[in-house]
This record gives structure tokens, sequence and C-alpha cells, in this order.
């Protein structure tokens, strides 16, 4: 049987349909980069517009490449939080109004578990138990996964995420929106890691994160370089990139040894949209290959928001739904953890 899944967190709208047998049947999403690029950054407002005008045609696009009708799917997943809480709305009442049409379980899903089990999309999924590095545009944590439902936060930033820190970093370097992938191409194209930034939290035990300081660190070097008509020289602009991402992906990869060596486990997944980030992924891969462990990632697009981690998360919870009453969820913030509870 198959689930629709539904994503509206922040700004993508996204739709997919995972069945439990066959697999992940059709995933759509639609970017909304145009409508947010011209303010440099996400417009929660616009957001939701945007949301409520492509979230219907995109489903019912998902349900026709599936091949499937709505009376074939087993429930309706959606995002239930954390995120922006009017986007989170639109596919929140979305999915739950088609569910109560179709008489299907509607089913709340955790944004972050939905990133965390995003590699169980691939041919070759981790095993329980693992580490998993959430690196998102809203959240960096290392989490404890024992097997579905069962998460034990082991750190997480106390300032800003690895994402926003990519982005905020980027602005700063005169970087179009969104900064994070356009800071790490830039970095990727020859620049040179000139500049010995700071690795934050590394010289004290723990598995927390911080990266408000790096960023200042990077700000200050950026004013000392800029020239006489307020500009960055672009091969110092590549240096900066290269030298800001080498001191994230630095600590990141010393974090989950570190998170490895605390639970004695050997299997590391990365997930969110930083995971996406090419150079974490190699560097991951050869300083756990070297320790005897292995590093598990979702292909690109199912780092960043998308709707098969929701269907497929959806499809691993639609047992326990049955009985569910019919709400609307949505909710802000959301404690990992708290699926954790009986
Ligand atoms: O998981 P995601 O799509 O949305 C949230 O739930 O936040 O993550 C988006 C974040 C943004 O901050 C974006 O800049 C960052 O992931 N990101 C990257 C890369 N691709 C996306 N950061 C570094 N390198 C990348 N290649
Ligand atoms: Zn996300």
């Amino acid at each position: 049987m198959a689930v629709l899944g539904i994503e509206t967190s922040c700004d993508e709208t996204a739709v997919a349909v995972y069945d439990r047998e066959r697999g992940l049947l059709s995933h759509l999403i639609h970017s909304q980069v145009a409508v947010h690029a011209p303010f440099g950054g996400v417009v929660p407002e616009l957001a939701s517009r945007d949301h409520v005008r492509k979230l219907l045609p995109l489903m019912e696009k998902a349900l026709v490449e599936a091949r499937l009708r709505p009376g074939e799917l087993e429930a309706v997943a959606y995002t239930a939080g954390p995120g922006l809480i009017g986007a989170l709305l639109v596919g929140a009442t979305l999915a739950t109004g088609l569910a109560a049409v179709w008489r299907l379980p509607a089913i709340p899903i955790h944004h972050m578990e939905a990133h965390l089990l995003a590699p169980l999309l691939e041919a070759e999924p981790p095993a329980f138990p693992f580490v998993a590095l959430l690196v998102s545009g809203g959240h960096s944590m290392l989490v404890e996964v024992s097997g579905l439902g069962r998460y034990r936060v082991l750190g997480q930033t106390l300032d800003d995420a690895a994402g926003e820190a990519f982005d905020k970093t980027a602005k700063m370097l005169g970087l179009p929106y969104p900064g994070g992938p356009a800071l790490a191409r830039l970095a990727d194209e020859r620049g040179e890691e000139r500049f010995a930034f700071p690795r934050p939290m590394l010289n004290r035990p723990g598995l927390d994160f911080s990266f408000s300081g790096l960023k200042t660190a990077v700000m200050l070097k950026a004013r000392e370089l800029v020239t006489a008509d307020g500009t960055l020289a672009e091969s110092d602009r590549r240096d900066l990139a290269k030298s800001f991402q080498e001191a994230v992906v630095d600590t990141l990869v010393a974090k989950c040894v570190r998170a490895l060596e605390a639970t004695g486990l050997q299997r590391l997944v990365i997930a969110g949209g930083v995971g996406a980030n090419r150079r974490l992924r190699e560097r991951l891969r050869t300083e756990l290959t070297a320790r005897g462990c292995y590093v598990y990632y979702p292909r690109s697009e199912f780092c960043t928001d998308n709707g098969a981690m929701v269907a497929l998360t959806g499809a691993l919870r639609a047992g326990e739904q049955r009985q569910r009453p019919l709400v609307v969820e949505a909710r802000a913030r959301w404690d990992l953890e708290e699926l954790s509870q009986p």
C-alpha cells in the first residue's frame, strides 16, 4: 500500500508517493527560490501563499505519475513541524482535508525525523542503530538513533545552525540567495584555505556546536580585505568561502567522530540540506572509512527538503495511526526527543 507525503515546512513545496513494497513511485519538488531571491531570504508570508498556489496541482501530478488513484492509498502523511507556522498549516490542512474526504488516516510527521530517515530511501540503507548528523537551515544536531522513534539528542547548536551560518556568511560575501550552495560552489572553484578561522567548540568536551563566532571571524576578515570601492576581490571571496567551509566541515567531522566514539556505534547518517555539501561528504567518507566506520547519505535532492522522506516516514509509521482522531497538527517548534516518549 502507498502513502502520499506532503512537505511545506519552509520554502519547498514537495509531494511524493511511497509504496511499502514497490518503493518510491513519484516525487515532485517546487522550489520557491525565485519568490524569495529578491528579498535575500525566506519571507514567511510569501512562502505560505506560494504553497497555497502550488500544492494542489503538485499533489494531483504526483498521483498521476505514481499511476495511483486516491482509493489505492493507505494514508496521507504531512510535515506537521517544526517549521514556519503559516507554511506548515497549508500542508497540514490540505493533507487532513484530503484524508477526511478519502477516508484515510492523516499522519503528522516530524520534519527532522523525516530528514534522518531519508537515507532509507536509498538502495543500500543503513541498519539501526546509527548516529545521525542533522544539519539544515534551522537545525544542527547529533542524534543517537536506536530504532524508529527512538532518538536521543547527543548535541546541538548553541546559536546558528550550520545551514544558517552558510547562508549568513554567503550574504556577507555578496552571494545571491540561496547562499549555502552558492558559497559551497565558490569555495570549490579553486578557493584556497588562506585564512585560519576558529574551529568552534573543538577544544571543549561535548557534542554541542556553535557557529556564530566563526561567522563573525569571517565578517571581520572580509572588512579588512574590502577594496577602496567597498567590494571584495574575487580571489579573496573565493578564499574566504573556502576557509569558512573548511572550518565548518572540520568541526562537523570532529564532532561526528566524537559521537561515534562516545556511543560505540559504527554507522553515521548525514541528513538535512548541509548534507548536500560535497566537501563534507568527501571528508566524512575518508575520515570514517579510516576508522572502520560507515557513512550513509541520501542523494542530494533528498538531503534538502523533499516529499519522499515524508512519505517514507509516513509509511513506516502508518500502522500506529489507525485510531487517530482527524485533527490538523502544526507546530512551529517540536522537540525531536518527544517522539521517543510513549
Ligand atoms: O534541510 P533544508 O533543505 O531546509 C531546512 O529544513 O532548513 O536545508 C537548507 C539549508 C540551507 O541553509 C542551505 O544553505 C543549506 O541547507 N545547503 C547547503 C548546501 N545545500 C544546501 N549548505 C552547504 N552546502 C551545500 N551544498
Ligand atoms: Zn529540512
